[in-house]
């Protein structure tokens, strides 16, 4: 029996898509069972309805508090007891109350060789710091940003003439490999 895993975005959606794919294999450990968007507009909803999986829209815009939220968050996540809540490219910090809740349970993937470069703009930020190599770190999540303690990361050289597009091709195409294979890790 495959354990469950609810999967966090706002955006594309392209790590929700690889661990969906990694996830169709008999012998992988977990499914997505629910995805949870806290933007109508993303196109990682596309994704869940094209795999025919559980998805809910979450907006926080329609509630008149950041706990309000949260607890909605709370209610539809806890009806599918899932053994990880990955975030995957879900852009928002979750509070002190809510990353207690789920204890050594909220994962996220994050584009740059963390603790460097926290926030957006990561492969920008490497690039002009002259860094050697970029990467991407999955981290458990804490109420700050980008924070928590690190479960792996996996490198890329930064070529001489690399732009910001390429790098974060580069590093996109490592996270894709990245995630699945640590939530694999996590729940085998
Ligand atoms: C990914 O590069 C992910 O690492 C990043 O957002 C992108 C989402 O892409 N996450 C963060 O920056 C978290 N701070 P996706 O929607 O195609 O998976």
């Amino acid at each position: 029996m495959k354990k469950n895993i609810v999967v966090l975005i706002s955006g594309r959606g392209s790590n929700l898509q690889s661990i969906i794919s990694a996830a169709k294999d008999k012998d992988y450990p977990a499914a997505v069972s629910l995805v949870i968007s806290d933007n109508s507009k993303a196109q990682g909803l596309y994704i869940a309805k094209n795999n025919s999986i559980d998805n809910v829209i979450i907006e926080k815009s329609s509630f008149d508090s950041n706990d309000k939220f949260e607890e909605d968050l709370i209610k539809n996540i806890i009806q599918y007891d899932p053994s990880l809540i990955c975030l995957a490219g879900f852009m928002k910090i979750l509070s002190k109350n809510f990353v207690e809740k789920f204890m050594g349970k909220i994962i996220n993937i994050h584009p740059s060789l963390l603790p460097k470069y926290k926030g957006l703009n990561t492969h920008q930020k490497a690039i002009n710091s002259g860094d050697k190599y970029s990467g991407c770190t999955v981290h458990y999540v804490n109420n700050k940003m980008d924070d928590g303690e690190i479960i792996a990361q996996q490198e890329v050289i930064i070529a001489t003439d690399e732009t910001v597009e390429t790098l974060k091709e580069k590093v996109l195409d490592l996270e894709h490999k990245l995630y699945p294979k640590v939530i694999k890790a996590l729940l085998s």
